[in-house]
């Protein structure tokens, strides 16, 4: 039985959740678009979460879209007390599984009942504004028309915490002379580290950074430096990326995606690893080696 205690806990909103959690992405078909090759598997990868003690699970009705809300709804309703599920608005697909954007008032509307609906919920716990201006990555820009649809849902008792997700510093203070930002979700792993300077700062705020792609995306990591860290202390490295992050710093809370059980396993597995400081030191060198100048200094060592 796989213990995520050794990730230590983190206050999402108003809640506590374990640092290990889960992202639901990948349960859907190729392309995050139609129902997965084997929907038990979906469900046993659901339940296998639960059963471990992940109490934060990531999702969107986009996923599918709808099939990764109804997987979850299928698999875990009527939901244990303790289990956060997070969701995000702001694009809808087309019938080729393309990702637009979905933005007026309508259409958030809209994705807030959909993710009710198709969760099963009476309120959303967290919903994140992702923005569209850029879909590849953050880009500036205001966000205050879609940020306050979803204040106005919120008053409305539809969401309890808003979050964004895809976004720059600037529009997480522009979101913050409105409402409460209860976490952000950008991209950011190993070697993807724009957001160093936004990580501390929202951490300075107690403020959760949720990274997603943590393990690298559909292309997940491939180091030379990470492959030769793992062997020296005998991990995979794919628990070692995790395990980097959650000694990065303490408000990262960590949704890594898989669709089988075995992955789901070994990355759960990441929480109880602690990597010595001379092998940090290492990893925090693969970025720099890739991205040139950036404005962290590493773990302190
Ligand atoms: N806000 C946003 O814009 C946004 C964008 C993307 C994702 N997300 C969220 O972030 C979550 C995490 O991102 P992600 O799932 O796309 O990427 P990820 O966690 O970085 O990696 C998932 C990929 O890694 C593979 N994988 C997982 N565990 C592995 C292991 N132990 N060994 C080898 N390969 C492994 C998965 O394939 P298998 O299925 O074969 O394991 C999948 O291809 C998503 O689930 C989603 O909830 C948010």
């Amino acid at each position: 039985m796989i213990n995520i205690s050794g990730a230590g806990h983190y206050t999402l909103g108003e809640w506590p959740v374990c640092r290990m959690g889960y992202g639901a992405m990948q349960l859907a078909g190729p392309g995050v678009f139609g129902p997965p090759k084997d929907p038990a598997m979906a469900r046993r990868v659901l339940e296998g979460a639960i059963e471990a003690g992940v109490d934060h699970i990531d999702t969107s009705d986009f996923y599918g879209p709808h099939i990764t809300n109804q997987l979850i709804r299928e698999a875990l309703h009527p939901y244990p007390d303790q289990l956060h599920i997070v969701t995000k608005v702001s694009a809808r697909r087309d019938e080729k599984g393309a990702w637009l954007p979905a933005l007026s008032p309508e259409e958030l509307t809209r994705a807030v009942e959909d993710n009710l609906r198709h969760l099963g919920l009476e309120t959303l716990e967290v919903v994140n504004l992702r923005s569209m201006i850029d879909p590849h990555g953050p880009a500036e820009g205001s966000l205050e028309a879609p940020w306050t649809t979803l204040l106005e849902l919120k008053e409305r008792g539809l969401i309890r915490h808003l979050g964004l997700s895809n976004v720059t510093a600037t529009q997480v203070r522009e979101a913050q002379k409105s409402g409460d930002v209860a976490c952000v979700q950008n991209q950011y792993n190993l070697a993807q580290r724009q957001d160093d300077a936004l990580i501390d700062a929202l951490a300075g705020q107690n403020i959760p950074y949720v990274p997603f792609f943590p393990l690298g995306g559909f292309t997940p990591l491939q180091s030379d430096a990470l492959d030769e860290v793992a062997a020296r202390i005998e991990a995979t490295p794919m628990q070692v990326a995790l395990a980097w992050l959650l000694q990065r710093s303490p408000n990262i809370l960590l949704i890594p995606g898989t669709s089988t059980l075995s992955h789901l396993e070994e990355n759960l597995d990441a929480a109880n690893l602690v990597l010595p400081h001379s092998e940090l030191a290492v990893l925090d060198r693969i970025y720099r080696s890739e991205e040139g100048d950036r404005p962290w200094t590493g773990h302190g060592v």
